[in-house]
């Protein structure tokens, strides 16, 4: 804990966990979508947000909507996800990234991580499908359920760039269409590219705990022209475009973003790069605290990545598990804000008969992991010391 306050500068308890950063931008940018009365969901500032989004990421199509969990689910549905399919998904991930899945009708199947990353591993996962997946002539099932495997959910954890070329590598080998949940990672970067462009559809989440929020929010990053347009239509309840008339042709979703978040949005993404860097500044801090206690470790980004370091965690050292709850308790009770990673998703009671494969990199995970505080301004803090 002493690591932890002397990183923190220990000046402004409680520390929270993240915390949004607004400043006269937000609030300038706020008012002036109120006096224009357009609050809801037709207004510049969604357009002016995804194009914003859209040239940040280097893309051309994004799709603002109310949060990351509707930006996974419509992913999901056009993939090509459908009621009765399975969809590969990893066991250590927020359960948004299982709930989309059923939003579909379809069944989470899922599978272990990496240390390297957190992420899915790319060699166990290979091992596990060329196992349980049959061809049939048409479409790669589940042997044991029957069921067919239709999607993979990478997702990067704490904003660390999954193994992504190996990853889709594997998707490939067995047809599946990958849906990148970069919820977190806005901003990161694998090898050359910004997380969220390395699949052909990614969701963002701009929650109030994320590097940029939009109070709620999402998007939805897609490659091709046609997906987008389905995806702005089905999003948008599936209305059809017209001067006055009202009528829609399918079963859409009241999924895009009001005008006044994209408000927000708009001026919180002129300060992301400078977030990312103070995130990077923090996660220094801390790694280079904590290389001088014994026990634990701060996790550092991939070697072929540029991380947001959304959130820092601390690893424990096997002898040090059954300290995990003590110090959990020690710090939260100091109101420096800590917490376990989510309970794996295969232990959550909705969850607990999808099919998995072994699960015991993930649950070694569970036992050694400890998000420490991680807002943007907390580096300032410290420098201020
Ligand atoms: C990994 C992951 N996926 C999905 C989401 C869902 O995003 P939202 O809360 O905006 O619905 C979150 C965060 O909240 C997340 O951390």
């Amino acid at each position: 804990m002493a690591t932890i306050k002397a990183v923190l500068a220990d000046k402004r308890l409680p520390v929270a966990l993240h915390e949004p950063s607004f400043s006269a931008l937000d609030q300038q940018l706020l008012k002036d979508c109120l006096d224009s009365g357009f609050v809801s969901s037709v207004g510049e500032y969604v357009d002016h947000f995804e194009r914003q989004l859209a040239e940040y990421l280097g893309v051309d199509h994004v799709v603002a909507v109310v949060n990351g969990t509707a930006a996974l689910h419509v992913s999901l549905l056009l993939a090509g996800v459908m009621a009765g399919d399975e969809v590969i998904v990893p066991a250590l991930s927020f359960v948004a990234t299982a709930n989309a899945v059923s939003y579909c009708g379809a069944t989470p199947h899922f599978v272990d991580s990496e240390p390297r990353t957190l992420g899915l591993d790319p060699i166990k996962l290979d091992e596990y499908l060329a196992d349980i997946l049959q061809f049939d002539g048409d479409v790669w099932r589940n042997r044991n359920t029957g069921c067919r495997v239709a999607a993979m959910i990478v997702m990067h954890t704490f904003g660390h760039p999954v193994d992504m070329d190996a990853l889709n590598a594997v998707a490939q080998r067995y047809g599946l269409p990958v849906v990148e949940d970069a919820a977190e990672s806005l901003g990161s970067r694998y090898k050359a590219k910004m997380a969220g462009t390395l699949a052909d559809l990614a969701a963002i989440s701009f929650n109030g705990n994320k590097i940029i929020t939009t109070g709620g929010g999402g998007a939805i990053v897609i490659r091709d022209k046609n997906l987008a347009a389905r995806a702005r239509h089905l999003t948008t309840t599936a209305k059809i475009s017209h001067p006055w008339q009202i009528a829609h042709d399918e079963i859409g979703f009241n999924y895009r973003m009001p005008n006044l978040n994209a408000a927000l949005g708009c001026a919180q993404l002129e300060k992301l790069p400078g977030f990312v860097e103070q995130k990077r500044q923090l996660a220094d801090a801390y790694i280079q605290a904590f290389s001088m206690v014994e026990g634990v470790s701060v996790f550092q980004e991939p070697e072929y990545s540029h991380s947001n370091y959304w959130l820092n965690v601390m690893l424990l050292d096997e002898a040090n598990l059954v300290m995990r709850n003590e110090i959990l308790a020690l710090l939260n009770n100091a109101t420096i804000m800590a917490r376990p990673v989510w309970t794996l998703m295969h232990k959550l009671p909705m969850y607990q008969a999808c099919p998995r494969m072994d699960l015991s990199m993930a649950e070694d995970l569970e036992q050694r992991l400890i998000c420490i505080p991680s807002s943007p301004f907390l580096v300032r803090v410290a420098s201020h010391a």
